[in-house]
């Protein structure tokens, strides 16, 4: 392809904030993924937008040059609606390993294509790795099938799919470019646009633990998804939810596949007895908006209903186990979760005062698993999947003198003493209770 602007005017217009066209884009985009323009050009284009960001028509050309730089999936043969969820990220957040195929359970069929870690937050795919075996790169053929025979999928993405957000992602994971909103929509909707799924629920995080931290900016990223996913003809729909706390009772890869489990199976199976109400609650919410979407039921009561039939009669728990042996994984270990944890030391962090939990400095907490290990400072850096925190309190918790705060768990050579002080500068324990804030803060952005 050529055109008439060379890469540093491209950038040069986006800096000042003139728009640049379809081609332009295309062009920067494709040179990226061919690797012909040199990263430190991608970078400034990538913190160009960060700073001037990008007109509606610019993001949604973003967004298909990202989806045309590699293979796309239509799954043809696959029957049923293909509805797919998404969260902006967060700390503690599991829900895509309940909600896959719980969704299945109800009818859907899931192609889930899921991420890594990315700055603070948790990734899917990290998680599910923590289950021996798992497999979570497909062939399109291995995909289509599993997707038709189980009814869901959950899968990263390989090098041939939307190669152009790898490159971008990793970019931006390093140069503080992630909360962008033209950035996330075209990330976000590139992949989903090229798993094949029709329609998208998504999970906008917003809190002290979130990209978004505001909830004016939460509704502004909502409103550009849809308005770039109608141009390409899927149905979206947006969720804003709290993440000024964890998400369930727990941060790290395997701990969090063993919550899981404990929701799909609707037992309480951890050695402290802790619940998961915050994680079911918003996982059956979420269901819900999917099996609207997918036209599976009339309204959102009828889809919370279907879904929390399918949680407590056990189909949700077995198209889990049926995803998960389809992808390689040893089910022997999903059994009996608890006597799989693995890590070197297990510690519990008392409270040093009493009073009532008023906040929790959620993105530090993020930051605090990827020190012990649980996440990346850098692309491709080895995480160790046993490590994680233990969430025995949440915002509004009383707390007694002693009562264990959290449970850490952490490699032989965690320097504990400094991860307990930073603990404690997260959680803040205060005289007067403060009530804990709304999980579900809109239930269907307008
Ligand atoms: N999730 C994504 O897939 N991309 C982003 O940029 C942010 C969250």
């Amino acid at each position: 392809m050529s055109i008439q602007v060379s890469v540093p005017q491209i950038i040069q217009k986006k800096r000042d904030e003139t728009p640049l066209t379809a081609e332009e884009i295309r062009y920067f985009v494709e040179g990226a993924v061919k690797g012909e323009i040199p990263d430190y050009q991608v970078s400034a284009f990538l913190m160009a937008t960060y700073f001037t960001g990008m007109s509606f028509e610019e993001t949604a050309a973003l967004t298909l040059a990202m989806v045309e730089s590699g293979e796309q999936y239509h799954h043809t043969n696959v029957k049923g609606p293909k509805v797919d969820k998404h969260s902006t990220g967060g700390i503690g957040d599991k829900v895509s390993l309940i909600l896959a195929p719980l969704a299945a359970a109800c009818g859907l069929k899931v192609p889930m294509m899921g991420g890594r870690g990315l700055g603070h937050t948790g990734g899917t795919i990290d998680k599910l790795e923590a289950i021996p075996g798992y497999r979570t790169v497909l062939e399109k053929e291995e995909f289509t099938k599993i997707l038709q025979e189980v009814g869901c999928a959950i899968i990263s993405q390989s090098a041939k799919i939307v190669p152009a957000d790898r490159k971008f992602y990793a970019l931006r994971d390093v140069t503080a470019t992630i909360e962008s909103v033209p950035l996330i929509t075209s990330s976000i909707l590139s992949k989903k646009i090229a798993e094949g799924a029709n329609g998208l629920v998504m999970d906008i995080k917003v809190g002290n633990g979130a990209f978004m931290k505001s909830k004016t900016e939460a509704v502004t990223l909502a409103k550009t998804l849809r308005a770039v996913a109608k141009k390409s003809g899927m149905e979206l729909r947006a969720t804003l939810s709290n993440m000024d706390q964890p998400l369930g009772y727990s941060a790290g890869n395997a701990i969090e596949v063993y919550e899981c489990i404990e929701v799909l199976r609707n037992e309480t199976l951890n050695p402290y007895g802790l619940p998961s109400t915050d994680l079911r609650e918003l996982t059956i919410h979420l269901a819900a908006q999917m099996l609207e979407v997918g036209k599976v039921v009339k309204n959102l009561a009828e889809g919370r209903k279907l879904a929390t039939l399918k949680l407590k009669d056990g189909s949700a728990w077995k198209k889990f186990k049926d995803m998960v042996a389809a992808q390689g994984g040893d089910i022997k270990t999903l059994d009996e979760p608890w006597r799989y944890i693995h890590a070197e030391k297990i510690v519990e962090l008392k409270a040093n005062k009493k009073g009532y939990v008023t906040e929790m400095k959620t993105e530090e907490l993020g930051r605090i698993l990827i020190e012990l290990g649980g996440g990346r400072n850098k692309v491709n850096e080895p995480i160790d999947h046993s490590v994680g925190i233990f969430f025995h309190k949440k915002l509004g918790s009383m707390i007694k003198a002693n009562d264990t705060l959290v449970t850490i768990f952490a490699k032989k050579n965690s320097n504990l003493t400094q991860v307990e002080t930073k603990i404690r500068e997260c959680i803040k324990i205060s005289a007067t209770k403060k009530a804990a804030p709304k999980l579900i803060i809109e239930a269907n952005v307008k």
